[in-house]
């Protein structure tokens, strides 16, 4: 395997067990932990300049906190996205600043290529032929795109509420999609299906490859440096699965050891309120969630409703001295519209409710007028374009 100098291998979150990455290829064998790719941060030589005299070209600018380096990458040039200002919304809102991290300007419309860079280039080095997945649809598509690049063969399983763009673009790159169930779960348990017929097939799976959360632990540098190495006060992130949360989480740990930066931001969690399993643990002072027994919210993409990386989420959440907020449907979609209406930014309805989060929590007095809050936009908002103009038709426009 071609891995990067500082990278050491994979360690369980759950046993401290520790794996070197050509054995450790997913979960812990020993108690089916998640693991996660840890670094020798002695032997990472960075500063703040090593960066900056770099072009802003993709997520593998930051190899050297990566596992492998960029010309073995599966890439196109995906990360690097803007960081747009918001000062009408800034206004709106009453806080000193608001940024949205604009995650739909990647290759397939959302922050998922992150995490498939990095898990498809794993595949690649492990020798997999072919990869597996459930999806809620983004992660989906992303799979298909760069596996395809890779030249494996994809199996794709979404569930029948997935918009018609992610199920579409999973054909259109190659992948075999099965569609099956309405929900999440439905999808997952036909990839399990799948995945016993097919031993060899290699799971991309969130949080079953240690190697999602790793990519989009980027969003965290790149939103830090865009910003001139002035750290956000919040980052409101739309959790699901928290994969993106906690890989910026992770991130901001890292950049705080290595002494690039003094302080951390807090991460806030955004949930719909129809699927908010974090919500009710943070609020409820639990270390991991309950699963929801009947999901159901029109973001897709959070609508998990058993989390499995709960514990590492809710720790972010409160070591970070964030937080975690749940807005309903109708809220969350008229964020999208208002986002759109007043800044431009077209943002998917999964990931308004970030929007629509840090308006609640601006008005729950999380948030004041010396504030920077950090949105991420994690995905485009013309993926989900009808939903979006139904929500307008609904109110008679
Ligand atoms: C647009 C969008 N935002 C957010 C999420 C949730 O991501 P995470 O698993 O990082 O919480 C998803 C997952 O499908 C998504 O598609
Ligand atoms: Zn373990």
């Amino acid at each position: 395997m071609e891995t990067t100098e500082a990278f050491t291998g994979l360690e369980c979150r759950a046993c401290d067990r520790f794996y070197d990455p050509q054995t450790g290829t997913h979960r812990c064998v020993e108690c089916g932990g998640i693991l996660d790719p840890t670094y020798d941060y002695d032997a990472v030589a960075v500063d703040r300049t090593t960066f900056a005299d770099r072009p802003f070209d993709s997520l593998w600018r930051y190899a050297e906190l990566l596992p492998f380096e960029r010309d073995v990458a599966v890439t196109m040039d995906e990360g690097a996205t803007p960081t747009v200002e918001c000062p009408t919304l800034a206004d709106e809102l009453g806080v000193g600043e608001l940024v949205i991290k604009d995650e739909g300007r990647n290759p397939t419309g959302t922050f998922k290529d992150r995490g498939a860079t990095v898990a498809v280039t794993a595949a690649v080095q492990h020798g997999a032929s072919d990869v597996v997945l459930p999806s809620a649809g983004n992660a989906g598509q992303a799979a298909a795109a760069y596996a395809g690049r890779a030249g494996l063969d994809s199996h794709v399983y979404l569930p029948s509420r997935s918009s018609f763009t992610t199920k579409a673009m999973v054909n259109v790159h190659g992948g075999d999609l099965t569609v099956s169930g309405g929900r999440i779960g439905d999808a997952g348990a036909a990839a399990a299906d799948g995945m016993e017929e097919h031993d060899d097939w290699y799971p991309l799976s969130s949080f079953v490859t240690p190697y999602r959360h790793e990519g989009k632990k980027t969003m965290l540098y790149e939103l830090v440096e865009q910003r001139e190495w002035d750290v956000p006060d919040a980052v409101v992130y739309p959790t699901g699965g928290g994969v993106g949360l906690v890989g910026m989480y992770k991130a901001a740990r890292e950049w705080e050891a290595l002494g690039l930066i003094d302080e951390i931001p807090s991460f806030y969690a955004a949930q719909a309120t129809g699927c908010a399993p974090i919500v009710e643990a943070f609020e409820d002072g639990r270390e991991e969630h309950e699963p929801i027994e009947h999901p159901d919210t029109i973001c897709g993409g959070i609508e998990i409703p058993d989390p499995g990386a709960s514990r590492w989420i809710l720790s972010a959440l409160r070591e970070s001295g964030g937080g975690a907020v749940a807005t309903d449907d109708d809220e969350i979609l008229d964020a999208a519209v208002a986002v759109a209406q007043h800044e431009g930014v077209e943002m998917a309805p999964t990931a308004a409710a970030a929007a629509s989060g840090a308006w609640a929590l601006t008005e729950a007095g999380e948030f004041g007028d010396e504030d920077t809050v950090a949105i991420v936009n994690t995905g485009a908002g013309t993926k989900n374009a009808d939903v979006l103009r139904s929500h307008l038709m609904g109110q008679g426009i």
